[in-house]
């Protein structure tokens, strides 16, 4: 039988953790809105380093990722720093998350074709509790004309106005921003980014 290694199995498979073993910048300036001790999903959490760091700062953390191999080594990052943190291997499409469990979901850079997009935003919010947090980074359209990472297709670029449609009345606005950043989380973002950053509350 000849076993065909997806795209992300492939990318995780090189040595070293692509976008670093640091959380992402945005991630860690925001998270001190969470409870302590709060019940996190991270959804396409792939090497698993925002993952991790949650768990270090006491959250009971889900990291979920298609990429079996990704998995792994999130959790040989969590074994090293002593962490614990379940992992899911689940391809989002068809993920059925628990319904209103979740006091946060973090996605950063999850960029999937507008149609399921959609969907899989649909399905973190579901996760939410009532009062709890979505914390979303991710390129901006701008990114095209930039070399430090995400996809060349315009339609999987993010904008204000797509996330708000995907998240809102469902969720409350509590930031939602276009911002210009110098990246630095390992070898595949580097350098200056379009980046669109939202932060939603379940009502
Ligand atoms: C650009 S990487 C970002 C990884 C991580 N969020 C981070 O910022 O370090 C995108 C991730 O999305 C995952 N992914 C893409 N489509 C997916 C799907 N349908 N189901 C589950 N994971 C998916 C990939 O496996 C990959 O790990």
């Amino acid at each position: 039988m000849v076993n065909v290694m997806g795209f992300w199995d492939q990318q995780y498979s090189a040595a070293g953790y692509k976008y670093g073993e640091q959380p992402n910048a945005f991630l860690a300036s925001q998270a001190h809105r969470l409870p302590a001790h709060a019940r996190v999903l991270v959804p396409a959490d792939g090497e698993g380093r925002n993952g991790v760091w949650l768990a270090q700062q006491g959250h009971q953390v889900t990291a979920l990722d298609q990429s079996s191999v990704g998995l792994a080594k999130a959790r040989a990052l969590a074994e090293q720093r002593g962490v614990p943190l379940d992992t899911e291997c689940v391809d989002l499409t068809t993920w059925e998350p628990p319904a209103g469990t979740a006091d946060a979901v973090v996605l950063t850079f999850v960029h999937l074709p507008p149609a399921m997009r959609a969907v899989v935003h649909a399905k973190c919010v579901s996760a939410l509790k009532p009062g709890g947090l979505l914390l979303l980074e991710a390129f901006a359209p701008e990114q095209l004309g930039l070399s430090s990472g995400g996809p060349k297709q315009l339609d999987m670029l993010f904008t204000l106005e797509m996330l708000r449609s995907d998240f809102v009345p469902a969720l409350h606005e509590v930031l939602g921003e276009t911002a210009s950043a110098v990246l630095d989380e390992g070898p595949a973002h580097q350098g200056p980014a379009a980046l669109t950053r939202f932060i939603g509350q379940r009502v």
